[in-house]
């Protein structure tokens, strides 16, 4: 028998921290037998450079991608049919039997769609997390993976009991636990090791993230949140690296001299960072997640979450946008008012083993599909 093929994708920079040990599982397997398969990875290039990219590659000790697509940047459909028509040739010339995408941007949907559509086999690692909010590019880009998935990997309970609820047959769903902890707890020792920021002391300082397109693009939605910031940063030195969504519409606000702003940082030096702060601000999806299992208290500023999870058992507290609150609960946790929490289960640093199992059970282990729909007439 042939062995199974398969292409490991990843497009934008929190994708590099779940494929990682994803592709070290297989390595591992590899090594152990000689015939089984390694994936080969695709880079879409959606994000790209040193800071969004390839300084993570080299942190994560992650392998150059076997094909890189080099999409860049784009409007949704451009960007998303970009990655789609420059998909289908590798997965022509190279015939997978599984193409796996994580998490829920645009490379994600881009690929799962393009390889379901050639009768390829769709592995979803992060499936079934919802935020119900279809503003959302990311929700848009979830239910439309989880739909035409084949198997879906999910990071918790509540996550399999949404795609139960939308009715995905049980056999599909596999709660594996989270890829993005197995590659936190395997780098946060050397983490720990580098030194803070000039001036930082541990314990005596907030790190701000923002690059939601909802709080973002709008310059008032912006400038209010960044005006709650300014009052924290009247207790507190806050660094900000600026995602490059976000960097252009920072002209205009007037920011308080204790916010450094700096450019986006690579995995280990921001993990390093995180690890030793006081409490995180933020918007983003996986930092809710890196937080809790750090036991960092973590203010989400968004109205919602598609993973409630790190806030009803981790640190997180979902604190929406209007500035007065956002204030209000970074003064309760400056004045001691932390609130204890828990990891998730299977947040272990297996996750990735876990999924490889599964991939590489009898049951999944497939001959070369049939390459169809070629052309649509
Ligand atoms: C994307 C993901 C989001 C994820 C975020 C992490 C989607 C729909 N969104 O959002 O879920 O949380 O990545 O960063 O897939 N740009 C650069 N360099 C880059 C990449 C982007 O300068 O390497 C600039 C471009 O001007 C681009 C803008 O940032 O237009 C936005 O990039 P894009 O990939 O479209 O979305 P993100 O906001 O990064």
């Amino acid at each position: 028998m042939s062995s199974t093929k398969y292409l490991l994708v990843a497009g934008a920079r929190p994708n590099f921290m779940k494929i990682a040990p994803i592709y070290r599982a297989f390595s591992a397997r590899r090594n152990a037998h000689a015939a089984a398969s390694l994936p080969l990875l695709v880079h879409t290039g959606q994000h790209y450079g040193r800071n969004m990219s390839d300084d993570f590659f080299r942190d994560l000790g992650i392998p150059e991608p076997d094909i890189n697509l080099e999409v860049g940047s784009g409007s949704h459909a451009g960007q998303t049919a970009r990655i789609m028509m420059a998909f289908e040739p590798a997965c022509l010339e190279h015939c997978p039997d599984w193409v796996i995408v994580v998490g829920d941007v645009n490379s994600t949907l881009a690929c799962a769609l393009t390889a379901r559509k050639l009768g390829i086999r769709v592995a979803h690692v992060e499936a079934g997390l919802r935020s119900r909010d279809m503003s959302m590019p990311e929700e848009i880009n979830r239910l439309c993976t989880d739909a035409i998935s084949d198997l879906l990997f999910t990071t918790d309970t509540m996550a399999g009991e949404n795609l139960r609820n939308e009715g995905v047959a049980a056999d599909k769903i596999h709660f594996a636990g989270n890829t993005m902890i197995d590659t936190l707890l395997q780098q946060i020792g050397r983490a720990r090791q580098l030194a803070l920021p000039d001036g930082l002391v541990p314990g005596q300082y907030a790190v701000l993230t923002l690059h939601r397109p909802s709080n973002v693009d709008d310059p008032g939605s912006l400038a209010l949140i960044l005006g709650a910031v300014n009052s924290i940063a009247g207790r507190i030195p806050v660094v900000f690296p600026v995602h490059p969504r976000t960097a252009p519409k920072l002209a205009r606000i007037e920011l308080h001299p204790n916010i450094r702003v700096v450019e986006p940082m690579s995995y280990l030096p921001f993990l390093g960072l995180v690890a030793r702060s006081t409490m995180v601000l933020t918007d983003s999806g996986g930092i809710q997640e890196e937080t809790t299992v750090l036991q960092v208290p973590c203010l989400t500023m968004r109205p919602n979450t598609e993973r409630p999870i790190t806030v009803e058992m981790g640190t997180n507290v979902l604190v929406g946008t209007d500035p007065g609150r956002i204030v209000r609960e970074a003064v309760s946790i400056l004045d001691g008012g932390i609130r204890p929490g828990a990891v998730p289960e299977k947040w272990d640093g297996h996750a990735a083993e876990r999924i490889v199992d599964v991939l590489m059970s009898p049951a999944y282990r497939l001959s070369p599909p049939n390459i169809v729909g070629l052309r649509e007439e």
